[in-house]
Order: C-alpha cells, then sequence, then structure tokens
C-alpha cells in the first residue's frame, strides 16, 4: 500500500515512486501538509509543526494562547477562523452565516479509486491507492470528503472534494477548490500559461510576491487567455533542474489558480471552479464534487514535470481508443477553401493529398444547411447535397475510394441566429430575461445544461455518424458564454448554470464516444480555446491554436508541451505567406515544427509547385517511418544559446532521438554553438542517419552536435538518430 497511517502522531504519508505528501491533524483536528516532495525516509514528521515559530499579533485559536492557525501549511482551509488567508472553500447557511467549522472525523484507505460521477477523472488499471479524509463540521453534521490518490508509477497524485450537506438546510456552496497547497516559502516564480486566440499557451514565468496572483477564467470554457494549470518553480529552476508544484484541474469552464503570498512569506496555491458567478445550492441529503486536479511534483525542473505529465494522460486519463494510437496524417480543407467550396475542388485536393500518402481527408465548416459564410445554419445538420454534389455519403465513398478515411467537422453547442433549429427552439439558447442575447459569430450559444437541449445533439451526432462512413469528428465551438442564465433555472440556482453547462457537455461527449468508440474526435475551440485535462478524457487531440505560423507555433506548441502530451496537439503544415500573419517560412521548417506533435495539412495542394509536392511527399514518408517517436516519444525541449531567437526539442524512445532545432532570424556572422542532448544512455551508441558517423550518448549529452549556421530567417535543422541495439559497447 501506497499510504501510511501513523496514529501516533496522526499522521498520513501518501508515496508514489519517488515522491511523497504527508498530513496530520493537529490535536485541534486540523489538518495540515507536513511535506510535499521528493521522498524522505522518516517515519514520522510530527516534529514539523511544532517547530513552527510563532508571530506575533496573528489571532489565537480556539481562544488558545499561541495557537496561531494562520501560520500553519493548511491542506483545506475553511472560512471563519483565525486563518485569515483566502479560504479553499465558503459556503452559506440558511441563517445567513458564512462560517464553517470542519475538522478531521474520520479516514480510510483503500486500494484502487473511485469514479467522480459526471466528471471526468483519472483512472487506471495499474496500481493505484486512495485515502478519504473526512472532515465535519460539529454544529451543521455537514461532510467534506478529502480524496487523495496515488498513482505510484507515474509519480502523481490526483486530488477532489465532495462534500456532503448532512443538515436539514439547505447548504449554499460559494466557493469550493478542488485542492489547496500551503508552502512556507514565498521564493517562487509563479508559471502559467496565457495569451489569447491565436497566442494560446504562452509560458508566462513572474516572480511571486505579497498578495494574490494568478489567472482564471469567466468565459464559460477554460479559454484561450489562460490554462488551468499553475505551478510554482523555484526561482532557479529550468528546464533541467530545480523544484517544480503544479496542479492541472480535469475541467473545461470556468476556473481559477491562484497563489496567495501572506505577511509572513508563506505561499498558498490553490485551484478549483471559479467562485465568481458561482454558487450551488445544496439540499438534505444531496453532495457536490469537485472536479480532480492532478498534483504533479518535480525535482528535476520543467521537463521532469512535463513528461510525468504526459504519460500520466496517456495511460490514465485519455479514455479513447485512440490515445496510444498511432494517429492518421490528414489534411483539412480550411485554410485551403474555408467556405468556398464544392464537390469538384473537394474530390480534386483529396486526390492530390491521397497520392502524396495523407491518410484522412477532413471537410471542415459550411457542409451543412446553408452555410456558405458564418452568418446561418450552425444546428441544421443536414448535408447541403447542392454543394456536395450528392449526398454526403456518396462523397465519403469516393473519398474512401482514393485510399483515404473521412473526417467531418461540427460546432454541436451552438445555433445560428439565421437557421431553423434557432426558429423551433428559440428558448434553447443561453440568456436572460428582458434582454436582448448577443451574437458573436453571428451564433448563440444552445443551453447545455437542459437535459432535452443535450438529447438533442446526442441524436442528431449519433445519427450523422451512424449514417455515414465517418472515421474523425472534429468538435469545434466558436464563441464564449456572455449574456450567462438559463430559462429553466429557479431564479436562486442561475449561478449553477455555467458548471451544469459543462457537465451537460460532458454528458453529451461520454454517451457519443461510448456509442462510436472507433470515431477519432478532435476537439478545437476556435483554436486552443478549451485545451484542458476535461477535453483531453474524451477527446484525444486537440486543434492547437487558429495560427498556423510555424514560427509563431513555436511558442504555443513548447507552451502546451508544458503540460500536455504532444501527440494531442494537433499541428498542421499550411499555406505561405501565413494567413495569419502573413510571413513566409520553408515548407522545411512549416514541417518540422508540425511535426513535434499530430501531424496534418491545411494548405490548397492545387495551388503550390511540383517541386512543393515532391517535398511534401518526402516529408509524409519521413514522418511515418517515424510517426512512433514523433507521437509517443519522450518529448524533452533542450537548452539553447540564444532563448530569444532559438528552439529546440527532441523525442526519444528506445530506437530512436529526433532532435529539432529552429532559428528564428538569422544574423549576420553567427558562430553556431553546440547542441546539448538530454536524458539519453550515457553508455548506448547512436547513429547520425545520411552519415556513417557514430556517436555515445555520454558524448550526446555533454559535447552535443554542431548546429548549422542559419543561411536565411526561420531557419530549420533536424537530425535522425538510430539507436545501436547491443547494449554494451566499447569505445565508440
Ligand atoms: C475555428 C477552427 O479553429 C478552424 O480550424 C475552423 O474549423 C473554423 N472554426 C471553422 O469555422
Amino acid at each position: 500500500m501506497m499510504i501510511e497511517y501513523n496514529p501516533q502522531y496522526n499522521q498520513f504519508n501518501l508515496y508514489t515512486k519517488n515522491n511523497q505528501l504527508s498530513l496530520s491533524v493537529l490535536p485541534s483536528g486540523h489538518l495540515v501538509l507536513l511535506y510535499f516532495g521528493k521522498k524522505v525516509s522518516s517515519e514520522s514528521l510530527h516534529y514539523y509543526t511544532n517547530e513552527i515559530k510563532r508571530a506575533s499579533y496573528l489571532a489565537d485559536t480556539d481562544s488558545t494562547k499561541d495557537f496561531k492557525l494562520e501560520q500553519f501549511p493548511l491542506v483545506y482551509p475553511a472560512y471563519g477562523n483565525p486563518d485569515m488567508r483566502t479560504p479553499a472553500f465558503q459556503f452559506t447557511y440558511e441563517n445567513g452565516s458564512r462560517i464553517s467549522d470542519f475538522r478531521y472525523k474520520t479516514h480510510s484507505i483503500f486500494a484502487g479509486k473511485k469514479e467522480i460521477p459526471g466528471l471526468p477523472n483519472a483512472n487506471t488499471n495499474q496500481e493505484v491507492s486512495s485515502i478519504e479524509i473526512i472532515l465535519q463540521d460539529e454544529v451543521t453534521k455537514n461532510e467534506v470528503n478529502l480524496s487523495i490518490s496515488c498513482f505510484e508509477e507515474y509519480d502523481v497524485f490526483t486530488q477532489h472534494i465532495e462534500v456532503f450537506n448532512y443538515s436539514e438546510e439547505i447548504l449554499k456552496i460559494n466557493r469550493i477548490m478542488s485542492a489547496n497547497i500551503d508552502l512556507l516559502s514565498d521564493k517562487y516564480d509563479l508559471i502559467t500559461l496565457n495569451g489569447a486566440w491565436g497566442r494560446e499557451t504562452h509560458i508566462q514565468r513572474n516572480r511571486i510576491h505579497q498578495g494574490y496572483q494568478g489567472v482564471d477564467s469567466k468565459r464559460g470554457a477554460s479559454g484561450h487567455g489562460q490554462n488551468p494549470f499553475i505551478a510554482l518553480a523555484d526561482q532557479s529552476a529550468n528546464e533541467h533542474y530545480g523544484d517544480v508544484y503544479s496542479m492541472n484541474l480535469i475541467y473545461s469552464g470556468n476556473f481559477i489558480a491562484n497563489a496567495e503570498v501572506d505577511m509572513h512569506q508563506n505561499t498558498r496555491m490553490q485551484i478549483g471552479i471559479n467562485p465568481f458567478d458561482f454558487e450551488w445550492t445544496l439540499l438534505p441529503d444531496k453532495s457536490f464534487s469537485t472536479p480532480e486536479v492532478v498534483l504533479v511534483y518535480s525535482n528535476k525542473g520543467f521537463n521532469r514535470m512535463s513528461q510525468l505529465y504526459h504519460q500520466f494522460y496517456l495511460d490514465c486519463l485519455m479514455q479513447s481508443r485512440y490515445s496510444k494510437k498511432l494517429r492518421p496524417i490528414l489534411i483539412n480543407n480550411w485554410e485551403a477553401t474555408y467556405f468556398d467550396f464544392d464537390r469538384e475542388k473537394i474530390v480534386k485536393l483529396a486526390k492530390e493529398a491521397s497520392q502524396l500518402g495523407v491518410e484522412l481527408f477532413v471537410l471542415d465548416d459550411g457542409w451543412f444547411g446553408k452555410r456558405n459564410s458564418d452568418d446561418s445554419s450552425l444546428g441544421d445538420w443536414e448535408p447541403n447535397q447542392m454543394k456536395l454534389g450528392g449526398s454526403l455519403q456518396n462523397l465519403i465513398q469516393e473519398i474512401n475510394q482514393l485510399g483515404m478515411k473521412f473526417g467531418i467537422w461540427i460546432e454541436p453547442e451552438m445555433v445560428s441566429r439565421k437557421s431553423e433549429l434557432f426558429k423551433k427552439h428559440p428558448d434553447w439558447i443561453i440568456q436572460v430575461p428582458n434582454r436582448v442575447p448577443q451574437q458573436v459569430r453571428n451564433q448563440y450559444v444552445l443551453d447545455l445544461s437542459r437535459a432535452e437541449v443535450q438529447d438533442f445533439l446526442i441524436e442528431t451526432i449519433d445519427s450523422i455518424l451512424s449514417e455515414n462512413n465517418i472515421s474523425y469528428l472534429k468538435w469545434d465551438m466558436n464563441r464564449n458564454i456572455t449574456d450567462i442564465g438559463s430559462r429553466v433555472l429557479p431564479m436562486d440556482r442561475q449561478k449553477e448554470v455555467g458548471h451544469r453547462y459543462i457537465l451537460g457537455l460532458y454528458r453529451v461527449l461520454d454517451t457519443i464516444v461510448s456509442k462510436h468508440p472507433d470515431v477519432l474526435i478532435e476537439s478545437c475551440a476556435g483554436g486552443g480555446g478549451r485545451f484542458d485535462p476535461g477535453m483531453l478524457y474524451y477527446t484525444p487531440q486537440i486543434w492547437t491554436s487558429d495560427d498556423t505560423d510555424a514560427v509563431e507555433r513555436l511558442l504555443i506548441q513548447e507552451g502546451n508541451s508544458f503540460v500536455y502530451p504532444p501527440v494531442s496537439m494537433s499541428c498542421h503544415v499550411s499555406a505561405v505567406p501565413n494567413h495569419q500573419v502573413g510571413r513566409i517560412t520553408s515548407l522545411k521548417t512549416r514541417g518540422i515544427v508540425a511535426q513535434q506533435g499530430n501531424f496534418g495539412y491545411e494548405i490548397n495542394l492545387l495551388d503550390i509547385t511540383d517541386e512543393e509536392k515532391m517535398q511534401i511527399k518526402e516529408q509524409i514518408e519521413l514522418y511515418k517511418l517515424h510517426r512512433e517517436t514523433l507521437q509517443f516519444g519522450t518529448h524533452i525541449r533542450l537548452s539553447v544559446y540564444d532563448e530569444q531567437n532559438e528552439v529546440a526539442w527532441m523525442k526519444r524512445d528506445e530506437e530512436k532521438v529526433i532532435i529539432s532545432h529552429v532559428y528564428r532570424l538569422a544574423k549576420a556572422n553567427t558562430v553556431p554553438k553546440r547542441l546539448k542532448l538530454c536524458q539519453l544512455e550515457e553508455a548506448a551508441v547512436y547513429y547520425l542517419e545520411g552519415t556513417n558517423r557514430r556517436f555515445s550518448g555520454g558524448e550526446l549529452m555533454e559535447i552535443g552536435i554542431a548546429l548549422e549556421r542559419p543561411t536565411h530567417d526561420f531557419y530549420s535543422s533536424q537530425w535522425i538518430l538510430t539507436k545501436e541495439k547491443q547494449k554494451e559497447v566499447n569505445g565508440c
């Protein structure tokens, strides 16, 4: 068992292969965090809390002189006691009181892990142990159940909270974090993934300071501007060294992730549903579960943290049959045609693509209703036979005959104002009484908190997938929620809509995925507007960004790879000048950058030269040859000499190592440095493809490979090393 309980000191030690989380119960019943970090061999850490020095002027707890709760590293702090930092939760009772006092009641330790009904959560067939610690409020008898699971092999802890209303009163939940970690220092940098549409997941690193800092979303989705991820890292931590404490929330809606430094240089880190515009009415005998949070500690910098997330998500979170399967190389017609296509164009594009080795054709927006621009037809999911030159089945057949699988785009959560669905069900949209609902991209958001709307979506998607030979579905979502309100919820439950929407979305996804397990689903929200672990649970790949420029993608993909497995990140080679930024990059660089993730094309193949077609053919052949390593190899971000101007990464598995390097701008008289590789076996021998050179792992890590001199902007290089089979090698 990976969880021990020491009754003498009321201490819980939770272990994974290398890490440890230790909690204990104070004599007062408050739960404290003794330690989170690398495994240490100590039976009891009970001395730890005794050694915390007392500050002056903090309030005493339980009227006990010198018992200053505010100085303890607490596990799930309540509101209303002498700990005056931001609480992890806050409830309102019928008498208007917002004060709770939850203390340890009991616990249970068991093998395995319980499901969280209605919410995506991690699980595995491999070894996992869990603990449930029940805290109780003596006055109301309500309980908070803190569930923590230890995934031994993965060095990952997960946690979620369940609140039980055992009183006879209605309980209003105003705030309920999924996790709270108190660290007794403020010498950290705060790492978040920020940006905007077209600029998602840029790594933001800032020194923390006294006060409150962090990110949140109020958009009804996790959002382009922020990601449900937060880390505190040693100020000196880098890709390879240093302590990193991180949290990633398995949730796709409004969230908050913050760090608060108090006046005694302690830091409180929290993540959970955003309490802004949230309130949940919990009736007697009912319970409420928070989304699950994934807690990762690394004492070897960011690469190790990322690798722990990647493996954990692939093995224990992503439920799709495709999670660990090689993904097809696709062509998507969006940037090639936008809405302007007919059957002839589509078939020509597909023919050309199949000749170059593409395996899947994806028909994007515009195939249904009267949709020739973004101003109509969402909700009317009937194929436009005029445009498709016949039935959808017939078009699919023609594409299948070319030896390609077929995929289709859908944006099920939306309805256009100009649509039959809106005429029929104007009341199905998210809206508030007496106000004109706002359109964004000429569309409204359907109220997915309503069961009949969920059922309609399930039925519609199910019939499209059942009636047609569709292998892949791109599930898009192109606007955030404004004017939030539901026609069916009572006045005092309107603040539940945001969370209920996400629960509804998860129900629809869950049903579709279980009915059509063979369909590969890619989610998308105007690019990476909902790139989060909640969506990854159902959809094993996500469109990373609507910005397809190779240079812009370097930053987006680097940030994304901080947490999410590269195979989940869809990356396409697109046209030049690039449609978003007008930049011209070589096909080679576009290919190398897109190969960082799940590879495809989004380019008009009818509009390029024969030489470019040849190059694409070769690119595809190369990708197929190394697909296993590129999609599932361990991903390592490499240190470069000039971080502002260079990006490098490598992928490694048992057989190969693939290294990629890109210069942003070429500078006159550059004397290129060497690029040192990481995480290789020192004594192993590697052959450099295309040469007769061989290197030891030690050489590659300590001396590195010589970079080329950039002859133009956006210059890129790639090296492929094959590992010699026999293990013991002498004198390389
Ligand atoms: C936004 C997506 O991110 C694009 O790739 C494309 O599918 C458009 N929507 C279609 O409307």
